[in-house]
C-alpha cells in the first residue's frame, strides 16, 4: 500500500443515533429521550460527546416521525452540516435502518448510540472507533457483576447461571461501513434486534469488546431517571 493511500489516514466516522422510540417503560408522557437531566435533555447529552470529537464528520439522529417533522427548537438549532434529523421506524432496527440511509458515503466508519444513554465517555468512543477502523465490529461493554438465575414464569428459579464469559452490551457499536450495510441488507424489514452487533455476528463476523463505563447505562425506567438527576449532578 502506498504511503499516500486513503487508507492511511484515519476515516471519517459517522454516528447513527437512536432516538425514534416513545420511552413507554419510562412513563413520562414525552418521548425520555427529550425529558431534561439536571436542566438538559437527555437527547443533548448523548449528542454532545461526539459533536465535540474530531474525528465526526457527521452525525443522522433518527426521531419519532412527528418530531422529525417539527423538533424542539434546542434540537432544530444543531441541524446544519455535522448534523441530519430523519424519521425513525416503528422499531429500534427500522430507526436505525433509517439513519445509515441518510448517512453521507464519506463516513467509512460507522457508530450507532442510544438516545438513552448520556453518559457515554470519551474513552468508550475512541475504543470503538479504533477497534472499528482496524476491520471489525465493536461494542462497549462490561462484565456481568451479579449472580444471574435463571426463572419460572411463575417466579420459581430454574438454575444459576454461570456468568463468567457474559457481558452487558452497551453503545456506541462501531463498524466499517460495509460491514453495518451488509448486516442490515441481510436482516430484512421484519427484524427486530436490540442491538446492532447482533446482526453483525449474524453474519458470522467479528466483533470484539471494548471497555464501557457504569455510567453509560440505558436510562429505561422512571427510577433510572432518578440516578441520571444525581449523575448529572455529580
Ligand atoms: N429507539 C428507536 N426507534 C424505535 C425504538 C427505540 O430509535 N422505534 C431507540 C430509543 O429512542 C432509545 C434506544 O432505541 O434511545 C433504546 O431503546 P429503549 O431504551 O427501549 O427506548 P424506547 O423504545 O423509547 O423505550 P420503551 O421500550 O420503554 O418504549
Ligand atoms: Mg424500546
Amino acid at each position: 500500500m502506498s504511503p499516500n493511500s486513503p487508507l492511511d489516514s484515519p476515516p471519517d466516522v459517522g454516528v447513527l443515533i437512536a432516538a425514534g422510540g416513545r420511552g413507554e417503560r419510562a412513563g413520562t408522557g414525552e418521548p425520555k429521550q427529550f425529558r431534561p437531566i439536571a436542566g438538559m435533555p437527555m437527547l443533548l447529552r448523548a449528542i454532545r460527546p461526539f459533536t465535540q470529537h474530531p474525528r465526526v464528520r457527521r452525525i443522522v439522529v433518527a426521531l419519532p416521525p412527528e418530531f422529525a417533522a417539527r423538533p424542539p427548537a434546542w434540537l432544530a438549532g444543531l441541524r446544519g452540516e455535522r448534523l441530519t434529523l430523519v424519521a425513525g421506524g416503528a422499531t429500534r432496527t427500522a430507526s436505525v435502518r433509517a439513519a445509515l440511509a441518510a448517512l453521507d458515503a464519506g463516513c467509512r466508519v460507522v457508530l450507532v448510540h442510544d438516545a438513552a444513554r448520556p453518559f457515554v465517555s470519551l474513552e468508550e468512543i475512541d475504543g470503538v472507533i479504533t477497534a472499528a477502523a482496524g476491520g471489525v465490529g465493536a461494542l462497549a461493554a462490561l462484565p456481568v457483576a451479579d449472580t444471574l438465575k435463571q426463572a419460572s414464569d411463575a417466579g420459581r428459579v430454574v438454575r444459576t447461571v454461570p456468568r463468567d464469559d457474559l457481558w452487558r452490551a452497551l453503545t456506541p457499536q462501531g463498524f466499517p461501513r460495509a460491514m453495518l450495510e451488509e448486516a442490515y441488507r441481510a436482516a430484512g424489514d421484519g427484524t427486530t434486534a436490540t442491538d446492532d452487533a447482533g446482526l453483525v455476528e449474524a453474519l458470522g463476523r467479528s466483533v470484539v469488546l471494548v471497555p464501557g463505563s457504569v455510567a453509560n447505562f440505558k436510562v429505561t425506567t422512571a427510577d433510572d431517571f432518578v440516578v441520571a438527576e444525581a449523575l448529572a449532578r455529580l
